[in-house]
Formats: C-alpha cells, sequence, structure tokens
C-alpha cells in the first residue's frame, strides 16, 4: 500500500489514482459518470412532475388525484356499466315468451348463445356433461330424440318446472315397477328391449305381446317413444341408465323416478328462455351460435 497522503497520478490515463495498490494494479479515481447524473436528474424532475399530474400519495383510505385527476377505478366502472347495460339489453328481449321469433334472430343468437353455453356449464352441465351428452341417470340433450320435446317452448317449460320436482306444476314422468309381473316374463321383456336398442327385436315374438300390452302406452308403438309422457326412446342408443338386459330388469323391478330440479326462482325468465334456445341447438354441436 503507498501512502494515501501522496497524490499520484496515472501516466496513462492522466487521471488521479486513489492510491490504492492491488499487487502493482491501482484503482483510478475517475470522476462518476455524467450520463447517469443526468439520468438521475430527470427522473427526479419526471417524478415531481408525476406527483404534481397523476394520482401518487396514499391518503390512508384515499390518495392524491393530481391535476389531469385520472382514476382507473372510475374508467373501470364506466366500462362495466356501458357493458351491463348491453347485456341488459338484450337479455331484456329475451324476456320475450315466442322463442321461435328470438331463435330466428341471427344478431341476437350471436351475442347469447356464448353467454348461454357459460349458463349451461354452470348450472347443467353437472348433470347433463358439458356438451348436453347425458350420462348414467341423466339424459342426452344433445340427439334428436326427447323425453318430453325438443321444441324450445317445451324445453323451457323442462327447465322452469323440471321433471318430478319439487314444484306445483312438475312435469311427472314415472317408470313404474313391474315386480308384479312374472320373473320369467320380465326377463323375455328385458332381451326384447335390448333388441330393440339393437334392431334385433321380433316383432312377431310372444315378448313383442308383452310389450304390447305392457309397454306401448308410455314408450309408444315399436318403443319409438315420443309420445309426451316422459318415457324415452328404446331404439336409439342414447340410454338413460342402460339397455343391456340385466340394468333393464333392474328397470321393470324397481321402477325409476328421475328428477330434473325446476329452475323457476333459480334463474331468470331470460336465461330460461336463453337456455331453452341453447338446448334446443345442441343437437346441431357443441357450439352452436350460428344455427
Ligand atoms: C341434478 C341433476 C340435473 C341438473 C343440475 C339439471 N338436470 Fe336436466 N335433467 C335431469 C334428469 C335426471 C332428467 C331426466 C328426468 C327423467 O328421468 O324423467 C333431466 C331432464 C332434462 C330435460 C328433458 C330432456 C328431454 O329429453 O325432454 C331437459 C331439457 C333438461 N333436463 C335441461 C336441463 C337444463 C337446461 C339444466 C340447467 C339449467 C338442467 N337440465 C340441469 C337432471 C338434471
Ligand atoms: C306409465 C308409463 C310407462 C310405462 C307403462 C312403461 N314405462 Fe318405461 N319408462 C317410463 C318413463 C317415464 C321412463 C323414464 C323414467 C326416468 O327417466 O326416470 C321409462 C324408462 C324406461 C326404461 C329406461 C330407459 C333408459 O334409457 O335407460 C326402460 C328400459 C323402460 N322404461 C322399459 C319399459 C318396459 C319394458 C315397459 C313395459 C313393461 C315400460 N317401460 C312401461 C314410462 C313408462
Amino acid at each position: 500500500m503507498s501512502d494515501p497522503h501522496t497524490r499520484e497520478v496515472d501516466p496513462v490515463t492522466g487521471h488521479d489514482t486513489t492510491g490504492h495498490d492491488w499487487n502493482g494494479i491501482k484503482e483510478l479515481n475517475t470522476p462518476f459518470p455524467r450520463l447517469v447524473i443526468w439520468a438521475l436528474v430527470l427522473t427526479f424532475a419526471y417524478s415531481v412532475i408525476a406527483w404534481v399530474l397523476l394520482p401518487a400519495w396514499p391518503l390512508g383510505r384515499d390518495y392524491t388525484r393530481g391535476l389531469w385527476g385520472l382514476d382507473q377505478g372510475a374508467e373501470a366502472v364506466t366500462g362495466y356499466r356501458e357493458l351491463a347495460t348491453e347485456r341488459q339489453d338484450w337479455l331484456t328481449r329475451l324476456t320475450n315468451p315466442d322463442l321461435a321469433a328470438l331463435g330466428s334472430d341471427a344478431a341476437l343468437m350471436a351475442v347469447a348463445m356464448p353467454a348461454a353455453r357459460r349458463l349451461f356449464e354452470d348450472n347443467c352441465a353437472a348433470c347433463h356433461g358439458a356438451t348436453g351428452q347425458g350420462g348414467p341417470g341423466f339424459p342426452v340433450l344433445s340427439d334428436e330424440t326427447w323425453l318430453w320435446s325438443g321444441d324450445p317452448e317445451e324445453i323451457a317449460t323442462t327447465i322452469r318446472h323440471g321433471i318430478n320436482a319439487d314444484d306445483p306444476d312438475t312435469r311427472l314422468g314415472e317408470m313404474p315397477a313391474f315386480d308384479w309381473m312374472e320373473r320369467s316374463d320380465r326377463t323375455v321383456l328385458a332381451r326384447f328391449v335390448a333388441g330393440l336398442r339393437d334392431g334385433t327385436a321380433d316383432a312377431q315374438s310372444p315378448a313383442a305381446q308383452l310389450f304390447a300390452d305392457n309397454c306401448v302406452a308410455c314408450h309408444g308403438e315399436g318403443g319409438q317413444g315420443g309420445l309426451g309422457v316422459g318415457a324415452p326412446s328404446l331404439t336409439d342408443r342414447a340410454v338413460i341408465y342402460g339397455q343391456d338386459p340385466a340394468t333393464v330388469m333392474e328397470t321393470l323391478r324397481q321402477g325409476r323416478h328421475g328428477v330434473m330440479p325446476a329452475w323457476a326462482g333459480r334463474l331468470s325468465e331470460a336465461e330460461i328462455n336463453l337456455l331453452a334456445l341453447y338446448v334446443a341447438r345442441l343437437r346441431h354441436g357443441a357450439e352452436p351460435a350460428t344455427q
């Protein structure tokens, strides 16, 4: 270490050294870079201007607004209000009970269907599946056959009042138990019903006679359903509980009493209409906005 009090000038750069010496390497005493000083001055000046013009200082529950009075919160609220008014606008139109007219309004459907999908996912998908594909105990909503009806106004009634639900106007549809019937007859019927789905049922067999006597009144001639009593078609692949002989035996022995909750009171009329239009279109695919 050299003596710190003797001033030493570096012969190459002309700068003073700090006097520190590490094994012959000396540290130069160069001035603080001007660029950095300017940058500090400018950022300080900017911060002072920003304090004056923009919201800056917290004041407990409030804050200084600045001369420009900018307020992101107020802007967000205005944006939200505009959005809500727009939504209210088309939602109000959906209270119109003439669903056919609503459904043919392509512009309205284009804004409404994405909202309908979210509503369906939030309220219905847990039972009926995200695309209405159904599941064990819950009917398919995306096919051509219906327990009740695929007409949007009828679907709205189903959603509003439910099926076998806790609602004075609920639809009632029950598969009675056939436990009084000879077990052998039930076995014959179960095989016949499984055959209906596979297209192998023999319409001339004694089983067909048993079916005609006991089942056709609700399930329709040939089991094609669609009589508006809540009994499903037995001729398609969209089964609720299962159409293998063992499950049909269970259905015949104990009956079935599926419950679809009533949504009146939980969803608004506009939302129910919206969902009815949505469900009526599900058979055309999961994203039915343009049909
Ligand atoms: C807790 C389960 C559950 C929820 C949630 C539910 N459903 Fe259902 N839904 C059912 C059951 C079960 C049936 C069939 C009832 C029967 O077996 O008779 C049904 C039947 C239906 C039907 C009649 C189908 C036809 O073929 O006629 C429609 C339409 C329907 N639901 C729409 C909806 C909509 C829309 C929602 C959402 C708002 C919804 N469901 C929510 C259980 C549910
Ligand atoms: C009083 C009307 C009625 C009669 C009579 C009736 N059913 Fe049903 N059946 C229904 C209803 C309603 C359902 C739907 C029940 C539900 O979803 O909870 C149903 C459901 C079924 C199912 C379940 C279908 C599936 O997709 O899982 C089978 C199988 C069935 N019936 C077979 C029969 C047979 C066989 C007979 C004659 C012995 C018969 N039903 C008589 C009303 C009836």
